[in-house]
């Protein structure tokens, strides 16, 4: 500080904005004077000749053609998730889902082999179970916080994709990107959903492709349903060519809300960040729950990696009720102000039980191997004032307790 009033301006911007400012500016180009970016509501588009068409229909990087190839509103989205990754291009989904199932099933065939982890978000994990299998696609899970598993399960020649997920749903357990990065041979995606692109600098790890359920704290409302993969040119061309073919394209008005959300992001996520850390705190000393994880407590097993990985703990958090199931189950029907539901990254503070909900269709062995026990809780901070989602929590836990209120 100069004086007591007048903080230091950084004058040497060598590096640019910093991606706080850099999310309120994004997407923009395409869309001439229009301050906030058009919702271009329209299937199809008139081409000028039949040549024009024709150039339109094999061209990857076409907005006017058909809407299931590309479309200036969903466009924006992806140049301004592909600027805000530091990548040379991006392709939209109609959710997180999409771009995963299109990334797995785009790049791989009969015969190749996917290393992926045990903790994963259950949809990724049930992919990769029961439907790669079908495709005569072997997948080989490790543990996630284990670099030298990831290492030894990559067969040479046969493995083409490495798919990691980071900080991991819903026991928050990371994936050293530096580590992942030198595996030698396969394509490295990451899926970043719970990171954000504010949270985390994927790409510059080395890996080949970041990927978002933007339906998250991208989106950031609960009201739009989306998904993202940004990398190389080359690699995004790959995956568009599967992409129209797939069908799972966004559309305009979820795109539109894509960027919407963008624009507030930074704010949304230094307060979910700073009350789940507090809210964090507070639970590790309570003695109705265990094994509270926040990736920037000093207690998570990888604190040093998340402190060196991730700019933001995030909105995040997981614990253990005290009492198992029943006392899990009671906990999250006692919350008043967090409400009982499945998602996470808006501004309502949710609660969920991934054993009876997200996670409710795997076996209690692998529910285990993802860490997730009877009374794990997870929680996604929203933007309520942080003592009163506290208060919320305290006095939930003293009902799931059965202690007198
Ligand atoms: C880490 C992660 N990846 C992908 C998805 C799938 O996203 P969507 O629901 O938008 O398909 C989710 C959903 O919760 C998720 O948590």
């Amino acid at each position: 500080m100069t004086n007591d009033d007048t903080p230091d301006v950084d004058t040497a911007r060598d590096a640019g904005p910093r991606p706080e400012t850099q999310v309120v500016r994004v997407g923009r180009d395409a869309n001439s004077s229009a301050l906030s970016v058009p919702i271009w509501a329209t299937t199809t588009f008139v081409a000028d000749s039949v040549d024009e068409g024709r150039r339109m229909a094999t061209s990857t990087t076409s907005s006017t053609f058909y809407s299931r190839y590309g479309n200036p509103t969903i466009n924006a989205f992806e140049d301004a998730i592909a600027e805000l990754e530091g990548a040379e291009a991006a392709r939209a989904f109609a959710s997180g889902m999409g771009a995963v199932s299109a990334v797995v099933l785009g790049l791989c065939s009969k015969g190749d082999h996917i290393v992926t982890q045990r903790q994963l978000y259950a949809g990724s994990q049930l992919l990769f179970q029961a439907v790669c299998p079908r495709f005569g696609i072997d997948v080989t899970f490790v543990d996630a916080t284990d670099a030298v598993a990831w290492q030894e399960a990559v067969q040479p020649g046969r493995t083409v994709l490495v798919f990691a997920e980071t900080p991991a749903n819903p026991r928050l357990d990371l994936v050293d990107l530096d580590r992942l990065a030198t595996l030698k041979g396969p394509m490295k995606v990451v899926d970043a959903t719970f990171a954000t692109p504010l949270g985390q600098r994927t790409l510059d790890h080395g890996v080949d492709l970041v990927l978002h359920s933007a339906t998250k704290a991208i989106g950031g409302h609960n009201d739009v349903s989306l998904g993202v993969v940004a990398g190389s040119r080359e690699l995004i061309d790959w995956i568009w060519g599967f992409a129209v073919l797939q069908g799972a394209n966004a559309g305009p008005f979820d795109a539109a809300g894509g960027l919407k959300g963008l624009r507030t992001l930074g704010v949304r996520l230094a307060h979910q960040s700073a009350s789940a850390q507090a809210l964090a705190t507070r639970l590790s000393g309570d003695p109705r729950v265990e094994a509270v994880r926040y990736p920037f407590l000093a207690s998570h097993p990888q604190h040093d990696l998340a402190r060196r990985q991730l700019r933001h703990g995030g909105g995040l958090l997981t614990f253990d009720v005290v009492g198992g199931l029943d006392a899990g189950r009671r906990f999250v029907e006692s919350t008043e102000l967090c409400q009982l539901a499945t998602s996470l990254g808006g501004p309502e503070t949710l609660v969920t039980h991934p054993a009876s909900t997200t996670h409710v269709g795997l076996l209690p062995e692998e529910l285990e191997a993802a860490g997730i026990g009877p009374g794990t809780i997870r929680m996604s901070i929203g933007l309520e004032d942080p003592d009163d989602v506290a208060h919320d929590v305290l006095a939930a836990l003293g009902r799931a307790a059965g202690e007198p209120s």
